[in-house]
């Protein structure tokens, strides 16, 4: 498969799957413009990424701010001469149940995951509808089967799943396409936990009452169905939400 000629905003590129795509996208041959706060990290990425087939341009942005997006969209039409593709990944978590979490952080979760998908798709509208491009944007499956003292992180994941199906309707009239990928469980900064423990909870059987595949997620499963919506193959696609989770979803319930 080859994206050779794409032009791709990631936004949350400074670590995780958001990183992981970047570097997918770009061995395809696609132009992407790797957007967050932490510039330093979006540097050292564009400078691992140096040699490969396509281009990475780091642009440093704080994607729930209007005129920080409209930074965005400018500084890709003018690396890559438009845009095809917006991947809304950017996003945050902060957990606790809802006597203990905090309305500044409960609005700070919404802002980041929610207010930023409508801010940048906003931002993007224009090239997109010369484009008839994509929106993509990162749900969860936490969605479906919501952990315990999670609820503000699985609300706000909510809304941007049924923004989606909404906005795909809308915007289908411009041929703009939008769809959600749900990512099960990865290890990432976000979650807070590494591969390796991972591995070891399923070594030892302890994570199989969650997902039916043993095997650990990885950031490029989800960088993999980014690709795919990007290319050829998503072209009739729209108002889709497609899990990468290993069959998380399943509520698999071997502890009964
Ligand atoms: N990992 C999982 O298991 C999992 C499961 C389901 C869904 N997801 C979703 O997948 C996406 C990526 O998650 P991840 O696991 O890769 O998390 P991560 O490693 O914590 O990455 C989050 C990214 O979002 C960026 N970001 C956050 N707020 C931002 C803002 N205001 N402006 C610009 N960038 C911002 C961060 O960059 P800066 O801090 O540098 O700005 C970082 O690059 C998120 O939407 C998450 O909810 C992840």
């Amino acid at each position: 498969m080859s994206l050779a000629g794409r032009r791709i905003i990631v936004t949350g590129a400074s670590s995780g799957l958001g990183a992981a795509t970047v570097r997918h996208l770009a061995g395809l041959g696609a132009g992407v413009l790797a957007v967050a706060r932490r510039g330093d990290r979006l540097e050292r990425l564009a400078h691992d990424l140096a040699d490969a087939p396509g281009r990475v341009v780091p642009f440093r942005a704080d994607v729930t701010l209007d005129v920080d997006a409209r930074a965005m969209v400018a500084a890709a039409a003018e690396a890559f001469g438009g845009v095809d593709v917006l991947v809304n990944n950017a996003g945050s978590e902060v957990q606790g149940p809802i006597d203990a979490l905090s309305d500044a952080d409960f609005e700070g979760m919404f802002r980041a995951n929610v207010v930023s998908v409508v801010v940048c798709t906003r931002a993007a509208l224009g090239e997109l509808r010369v484009s008839r491009g994509a929106v993509i944007n990162l749900g969860s499956t936490v969605v479906s089967r919501p952990p315990r003292g999670r609820f503000g992180y699985v609300a706000s994941k909510g809304a941007v799943e049924a923004m989606s199906r909404a906005l795909a309707l809308d915007l289908g009239r411009d041929g703009i396409r939008v769809n959600v990928i749900r990512p099960g469980i990865i290890p990432s900064e976000l979650r807070g936990m590494t591969e390796e423990a991972e591995r070891a909870k399923l070594a030892t059987g302890v994570a199989f009452g969650r997902q039916a595949l043993s095997a650990v997620g990885d950031a490029r499963d989800v960088a993999e169905a980014v690709a795919w919506l990007c290319g050829a193959g998503g072209r009739w696609v729209t108002g889709a939400v497609i899990d990468v989770d290993g069959g998380f979803t399943l509520g698999a319930a071997d502890v009964l």
